[in-house]
């Protein structure tokens, strides 16, 4: 299946409204097209179409048990999915919706079996990004959007990335430049006390933290539990992955000796390469992409997997690459980075 890429470059709305169009009847009549939102490109198909999600989990070659985010845009969208809101929900929406926050609720039986794995609970998220707004709304429904990319690699950022993984795969893929988030949105349970991240995101813990008190995060179990059988299935494996071997180091002054290292045994070597005041260029052989300030975690998450698919394209056999701290955005940088490296 050919794949169309639908651009939108022109700055005005009205000028976007025919391939929006385009990308809505695909939507309705059991296509996928895939969408940027402003963490990460989705790939989209209508939630209600048990026919059209399962075409999701082709094209992503995604195993059934992973379950699919529902994206909305209306109060009215969202109680066609959701049967009941948990108790929190509403204070939540009204702060952080539309925005990089998903959160878990009890699904109506218009959601598929498809879509939830099975589960009772469906995960909706309302998109802050125009476009995917534009296109939800002229869609006229739900729309089940994974990240655009083969399963287990790293998320798409760019339409480019999108067609990297899936050109020939799915039908369109509405191209409206790169993402501002970078990371994948902000999982949360409050269905438990207190609230869980199930998986760290776009909206930082500080930020709900500030207003709903604390919160926790999830650790799935080390031990080597089958998927479905995890809170939240898709946080317990190998993820985000570069081709390349991935060597996390846990200062910034480690990062050019073990560099410099892997160049000398011979390995053809990759970098994400923070910018510092004051410290030392990569070392000679050393393949560095510019990932951004240290300290600016919002820019380094923008950079994040673009960065590694840049890598991946040098060649490289190895990526080393520092861990910034858990505050803000650090957190969700270190949790894919650590699931990219397993
Ligand atoms: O920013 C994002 O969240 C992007 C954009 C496209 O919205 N979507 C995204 O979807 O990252 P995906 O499928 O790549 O990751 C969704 C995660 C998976 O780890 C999945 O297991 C979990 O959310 N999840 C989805 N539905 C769930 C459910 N009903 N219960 C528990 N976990 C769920
Ligand atoms: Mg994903």
């Amino acid at each position: 299946m050919p794949t169309r890429t639908l651009r939108l470059e022109a700055p005005d709305a009205a000028a976007c409204q025919p391939a929006i169009g385009r990308a809505a009847a695909l939507l309705r009549e059991g296509g996928l097209v895939a969408f940027p939102t402003e963490t990460v490109y989705g790939l989209g198909a209508n939630a209600l179409d048990a026919r059209a999600v399962r075409r999701i989990f082709e094209a992503k070659q995604r195993p059934a048990w992973d379950p699919l985010i529902v994206h909305v845009t209306s109060r009215h969208m969202l109680d066609r999915v959701a049967d009941r809101l948990p108790d929190g929900f509403e204070a939540l929406a009204a702060r952080f919706m539309p925005g990089p926050l998903t959160i878990l609720v009890e699904r109506s039986r218009a959601v598929p079996d498809e879509v939830t794995a099975g589960r009772p609970i469906v995960a909706v998220r309302m998109p802050a990004h125009p476009v995917a707004r534009a296109l939800i709304e002229a869609a006229g429904i739900p729309v089940a959007a994974p990240s655009a990319n083969r399963f287990g690699h790293a998320s798409p950022t760019t339409a480019a990335h999108v067609l990297a993984d899936l050109d020939g795969r799915i039908d369109a893929v509405l191209d409206a430049g790169p993402t501002m988030v970078g990371i994948e949105s902000t999982v949360l349970d409050i269905t438990v006390s207190p609230p869980q991240i199930l998986r760290a995101g776009g909206l930082t813990r500080e930020a709900l933290t500030s207003a709903i008190g604390p919160v926790e995060i999830y650790r799935a179990p080390v031990a080597d539990a089958p998927p479905e059988a995890l809170r939240a299935p898709g946080t317990g494996i190998r993820h985000y992955a570069p081709r390349a071997r991935l060597v996390l180091v846990e200062t910034i002054e480690a990062l050019a000796p073990v560099a410099g290292r892997l160049v000398a045994g011979g390995r053809r070597v990759g970098a994400l390469w923070p910018a510092i005041p004051g410290s030392p260029a990569a070392p000679a052989g050393v393949v560095a992409v510019a990932w951004g300030p240290w300290g600016d975690w919002a820019a380094l998450a923008r950079n994040l997997f673009a960065g590694l698919r840049a890598l991946d394209e040098e060649g490289v056999d190895a990526i080393v690459c520092p861990l910034p701290p858990e505050d803000g955005l650090g957190l969700a940088i270190r949790d894919r980075l650590q699931k990219a490296a397993r």
